[in-house]
């Protein structure tokens, strides 16, 4: 794996080999030197706190060392655009960008210019695949398999995390429904099994009930407008009695307190939520350590002037 951008990148057995490599260096708990001498650098052009720390950490857990790129303290203020804003990175002979961004594509574009990987931390609506993998690693940890029934509810149509999880999912042979308000959903989706405004159907047999929170960066309707839409699909005690009582709830985060998911249920004793965050770290050490592992095999420059106009 050269450049992490799609779940589409990853071939069942490498997602199965991230998954245990992400579990054992949880199980080990201890730092190692296997990226000693590296530079990564996360150079994310939209809010984060659990993705750029968590790749910041697994970094600097494997022995590399970090460079934080600021955008608003940057020479973008200057007009610089961001694909000569990495090129400029790059060109201080570093190993390994992590980017994210609003503009769907964008990532795809800058690993096909960039001559050392990049990995998508997440690109508008289209794809997370980090969130993904380490929602894997916590599905599997918890159940010991992955071909699990997942009803992910909420803003589905801005989400990447829903793309990224589904197409995650489906190569394990898991059954996903998406549920949510029906302006917050797609017409189909090729890694779901059904999509659905019932609520009900959706949380039937579901092991795992995945929330997302409104996507308010990216609707055109005042956030106060959209939560309304959400009051028929908030995951709190009284939903959870259509699951089943082994069923776990799940989170990407940062959620909404009390609009998608209430207070009740973020931290109950069903919630993996945390787990998630604990297994970002971990699972992302397994990404950089399968990313740069295979860098060399193919560092030749790419023909930039071909992709750029
Ligand atoms: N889940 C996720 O991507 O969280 P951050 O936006 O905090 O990175």
């Amino acid at each position: 794996m050269r450049s992490l951008i799609s779940m589409d990148d990853l071939s069942k057995d490498e997602i199965e080999r991230i998954i245990q490599q992400a579990l054992e260096y949880k199980r080990l708990k201890s730092r190692t030197k296997v990226l000693e001498g590296k530079f990564i650098v996360t150079a994310f052009f939209e809010p984060s706190t659990r993705t750029k720390l968590s790749f910041q950490k697994a970094a600097m857990a494997l022995g590399a060392e970090v460079l934080d790129f600021l955008p608003s303290v940057s020479s973008l203020q200057k007009g610089e655009t961001d694909l000569d804003t990495l090129m400029t990175i790059e060109a201080m002979d570093v190993d390994a960008i992590v980017v994210r961004t609003r503009k769907v594509g964008a990532p795809k574009l800058w690993s096909e210019v960039l001559s050392i990987p990049v990995i998508n931390g997440g690109d508008g609506t289209n794809e997370h695949p980090t969130q993904a993998l380490l929602d894997l690693v916590t599905m599997f940890e918890h159940f010991g398999r992955l071909d699990l029934n997942v009803a992910i509810v909420g803003d589905i149509l801005h989400s990447r995390v829903a793309n990224s999880l589904a197409k995650g999912l489906k190569k394990f042979g898991a059954k996903v429904r998406m549920c949510g308000p029906k302006e917050f959903l797609p017409g189909e989706h090729d890694a779901v099994d059904f999509i659905t405004t019932d609520l009900q159907e959706a949380l039937d047999g579901a092991d795992v009930v995945y929330v997302l929170r409104i996507q308010r960066e990216r609707i055109e309707q005042a956030f106060d407008g959209a939560r309304k839409f959400f009051e028929r699909f908030q995951v709190n005690e009284k939903v959870l009695n259509f699951a089943p009582s082994h069923a776990v709830i799940m989170h990407p985060g940062p959620f909404n307190r009390d609009v998608e998911i209430s207070s009740g249920v973020v931290y109950s004793e069903r919630s993996l939520i945390l787990e998630q965050v604990r297994n970002g770290v971990y699972t992302r050490m397994a990404i950089l350590k399968e990313v740069l592992s295979e860098v060399g095999e193919d560092s030749g420059l790419r023909p930039v002037q071909k992709v750029l106009v």
